[in-house]
């Protein structure tokens, strides 16, 4: 069965078994029937880049639903099925002035893999809101409950892309929203685009899907998984050092004197924007996001990664990690 349907990169890979689950019972008797064979859960395939086919059962989320569980005056605890779309839910939430997720729209996938990498956009991350989740585990074959604290979340982290990868099948999530917004509007460009508007959680959703779809290639269009790497961190002193010698770069100061590097600058600035070698290339408006014009192959976006990684070394010192999941 071929998975480019399945991945917004778009690569031809094949998966021996693919099936889908609507409920832990459904994924149950999957997990019974592949008896240790090679599992993997995928949602919505925006953030895997798959270099080889899958010897094994891939198995596609479809727990649907979306439920207000209760409320109080100032929060709604909402649980949503890990097969619902991301952005659907958002919209859903922005329609009934639910507010705490409107910077998160138009960010492609599923709702059951957001706490997996602790989504993020224009100064809003998932964990945010998150209140808790539901993940059934492939070893003990029973669901559990992670409260934040156990998620471990970071800067495009969890546990779950971590020390727990591969080990549970997130089921649904419950998010706390507000009744009462506050709004986030500390990014530039969400400022520019408000102009006179009042923020409204609207408004805000509005101007970050004008923002999004300016800058980031629609996987409709070209094939790709949105930021390939992450923005590293490094210490104010390498920073203020690098500054001397190229005083555009591009840095947010975060905590303990650290400062987060735009990776796009540092990508642009080794000449790779707009690069595009057979059909892998770098986006021409975006240096962080590699894309697949067509019939590139999951090793060829992996080896242009792996150049790009070294040249970002060699003129800066800076070793960029990957944010996408390579699937081999
Ligand atoms: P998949 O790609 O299907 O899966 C991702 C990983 O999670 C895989 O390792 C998979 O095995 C695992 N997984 C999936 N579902 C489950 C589950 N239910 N239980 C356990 N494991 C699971 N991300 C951001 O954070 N911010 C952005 O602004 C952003 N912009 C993007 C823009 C574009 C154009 C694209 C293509 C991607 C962007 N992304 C962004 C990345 C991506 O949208 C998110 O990471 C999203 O949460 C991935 O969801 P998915 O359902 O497609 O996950
Ligand atoms: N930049 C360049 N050249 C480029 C790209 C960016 O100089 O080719 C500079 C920009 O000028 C800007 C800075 O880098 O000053 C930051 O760029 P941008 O606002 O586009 O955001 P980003 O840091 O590249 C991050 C996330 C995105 C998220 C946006 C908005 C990561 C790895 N990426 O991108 O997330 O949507 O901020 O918050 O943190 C994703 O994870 O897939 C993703 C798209």
């Amino acid at each position: 069965q071929s998975l480019k349907r399945y991945n917004t990169f778009g690569i031809d890979v094949k998966a021996r078994w693919l099936a889908s689950f609507g409920s832990s019972d459904e994924l149950g008797e999957l997990v019974d029937w592949a008896a240790g064979r090679r599992l993997l859960v995928l949602g919505g395939g925006s953030n895997v880049l798959f270099t080889e086919d899958i010897d094994g059962l891939v198995l596609r989320n479809a727990v649907k639903g979306i439920e207000l569980l209760h409320e109080d005056e100032e929060y709604v605890y909402v649980r949503a099925g890990a097969g619902e779309s991301w952005d659907g839910f958002v919209q859903y939430c922005i329609a009934r002035d639910w507010a705490g997720v409107e910077n998160l729209s138009l960010i492609p996938g599923n709702v059951g893999a957001a706490p997996m990498q602790n989504i993020g956009a224009y100064g809003v991350e998932i964990r945010d809101v998150f209140w808790e989740l539901e993940a059934w585990s492939l070893a003990e074959r029973k669901v559990y409950t992670f409260t934040p604290g156990d998620c471990e979340f970071g800067y495009r982290e969890s546990v779950f892309k971590g020390r727990l990868k591969g080990q549970f099948v997130i089921l649904n999530v419950v998010l706390r929203l507000s009744k009462d917004p506050v709004f986030h509007t500390s990014y530039g460009a969400i400022r520019e685009e408000l102009g006179d508007r009042e923020p409204s959680i609207r408004a805000i959703s509005e101007a970050v899907i004008r923002i999004r779809r300016s800058k980031l290639p629609d996987p409709a269009e070209i094939g790709n998984a949105g930021s390939f790497f992450k923005n590293p961190t490094v210490p104010g002193e390498v920073f203020a050092r690098l500054k001397e010698r190229f005083p555009e770069m591009v840095g947010y100061p975060g905590l303990n004197g650290e400062v987060k590097v735009a990776a796009g600058w540092l990508i642009e600035k080794c000449g790779w924007k707009g690069f595009r070698r057979g059909d892998a290339g770098v986006h021409a408006r975006q240096a962080l996001v590699l894309v697949n014009y067509g019939q590139a192959k999951g090793k060829d976006i992996y080896a242009l990664s792996e150049e790009i990684l070294h040249s970002v070394q060699d003129l800066f010192g800076i070793v960029l990690e990957r944010e996408v999941n390579i699937i081999n």
